[in-house]
């Protein structure tokens, strides 16, 4: 990819166009949270129902559910959350900056060397070897690794004063597997099946930035498929694929996309890739597959005392489900999106268009309604009464016509409908091409017909 776009520009266009802005701008912001503004939230949530459609409505093996943000305290230690996970963590005593231990190896070796499975030791003694010294003050003086717990706590009020800790969940999975055993039983569900969700989830991330890339408070899309366990490898590849297939169809460039094949697993994990995007900042994780073997339902049987077997009426046979996971951020994959949207073209005029080829489907506003002057805004207005009802509109009759263009591109309206004086005479409008920037003349009542087409994923 030509890398027409640094992650600044993507900024600065989220701001001024309505895509992003700062959280809690008004009071100088707060770190790493990002609101999602009338552009962004369309966007948004036109990957999320994409997402929905491709894996749950079109799927007759997968059920939706949504389950709490909150989830009893027992589920994070069955989880392993609350003993095991954290990213590590040491801090600069010189610059008093925090970093990640992984990162810091990672980068210093231009990714040659993966510090994934490696011990806090090891790590500490190869950054020691290598005389790895502080990204930003340049001085080796490091604190020891530490295990850096990035669930967010808070409390819910108990009999009297007392106070019991809860976990914001820091991913959303542990609510389809502890949601097994209903969707079994209410959808008569047969293994292979799978349950999906899509919602927030929250990490106090020691190195969160990169604008959408990694924040504390996000949204994920999580599909869990339960299968027996000679099945798992085979469902596993169907799901990269799946996977793979899903973003390119959403408008990723198979150039910038690849397969990155985890070296060291987690002791249950069978197998497990990323997707990774070439985003901006360069090739980063999009999501991820994995093959969890039965661990999870294994795990809260354990601590939950109910079985979670799954008895084949086939075979007769009872076990308990392997698990083959597709985690993917909607925020991260919203960003990727936007990168490979963004394009900037140089007009015959030689001016710039700034211009976001979405594809229709996920665009934020399908068309726009233009009148071509402010006397024309009744027959406007009519017509974007009548097309709202079907989709995303937008209306602008402020300024000239060539910026209100222009104005769309940058947002990635696909269509503009012009309503001119020869409207009134025949009821026809012309409708503009966002991509190629041609206009046809169509009857009004042609309209929907012409944009519903155009959008169909
Ligand atoms: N349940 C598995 C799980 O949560 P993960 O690799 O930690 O796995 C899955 O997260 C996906 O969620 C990532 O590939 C990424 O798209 C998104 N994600 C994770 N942490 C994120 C963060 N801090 N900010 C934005 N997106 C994040």
């Amino acid at each position: 990819m030509e890398k027409k776009l640094t992650m600044d520009k993507l900024v600065n266009l989220c701001k001024a166009r309505g895509f992003v802005f700062q959280g809690s701008e008004i009071y100088g912001g707060f770190a790493n949270t990002w609101d999602f503004g009338p552009v962004g939230v369309e966007l948004k949530n036109n990957i999320k129902r994409a997402w929905w459609k491709k894996f749950v409505q079109e799927d007759p093996s997968t059920y939706g559910v949504d389950a709490a943000i909150l989830m009893n305290p027992r589920v994070w230690e069955a989880s392993g959350h609350v003993q095991s996970f954290g990213d590590p963590k040491m801090d600069c005593k010189n610059c008093k900056t925090r970093h990640r231990a992984d990162t810091i190896i990672e980068n210093f070796t231009k990714g040659k060397v993966s510090a994934e499975g490696m011990s806090n030791e090891e790590m500490e003694k190869f950054i020691e070897e290598h005389d790895i010294k502080c990204p930003n003050c340049g001085k080796r003086d490091w604190t020891p690794i530490r295990k850096f717990n990035p669930m967010f706590t808070t409390s819910r009020n108990m009999v009297g004063d007392e106070k019991d800790v809860v976990y914001l969940r820091p991913e959303t999975c542990q609510g389809e597997y502890v949601n097994f055993l209903n969707v079994q039983r209410t959808m008569r569900a047969k293994v292979p099946f799978a349950i999906a969700q899509i919602g927030k989830s929250f990490r106090n991330e020691i190195t969160p930035g990169n604008f959408l890339f990694r924040t504390v408070e996000f949204e994920q899309m999580e599909l869990q498929m339960f299968c027996k366990e000679t099945d798992g490898l085979k469902i596993y590849e169907t799901y990269k694929q799946k996977a793979l297939n899903f973003v390119e169809s959403l408008g990723l460039k198979a150039e910038n996309l690849r397969f990155h094949d985890h070296d060291k697993l987690a002791h249950y994990a069978k197998a497990a890739c990323d997707i990774q995007y070439n985003f901006p900042i360069g090739w980063q994780e999009l999501n991820g597959i994995h093959h969890r073997g039965n661990w999870d339902l294994s795990r809260h049987s354990e601590f939950s005392g109910k079985t979670m077997d799954y008895l084949d009426p086939y075979t007769n046979e009872r076990y308990i489900p392997n698990v083959i996971e597709y985690s993917i951020g909607a925020d991260r994959l919203m960003l990727a999106i936007m990168s490979e949207a963004y394009d900037e073209e140089t007009l015959e005029n030689g001016e710039t268009r700034v211009v976001m080829h979405f594809l229709p489907a996920i665009a934020p506003f399908k068309v726009a309604i233009l009148p071509l002057q402010k006397n024309l805004g009744e027959k406007a207005k009519e017509i974007y009464g009548n097309l709202s009802k079907k989709f995303m509109c937008d209306y602008d009759e402020a300024g000239s016509i060539g910026k209100r263009y222009r104005r769309q591109d940058e947002i990635g309206t696909p269509f503009c409908v012009t309503v001119d004086f020869q409207t009134l005479e025949d009821n026809t409008v012309t409708i503009r091409d966002r991509d190629t920037m041609k206009q046809i003349r169509l009857s009004i009542n042609e309209l929907e017909n012409y944009i519903q087409k155009a959008i169909e994923f």
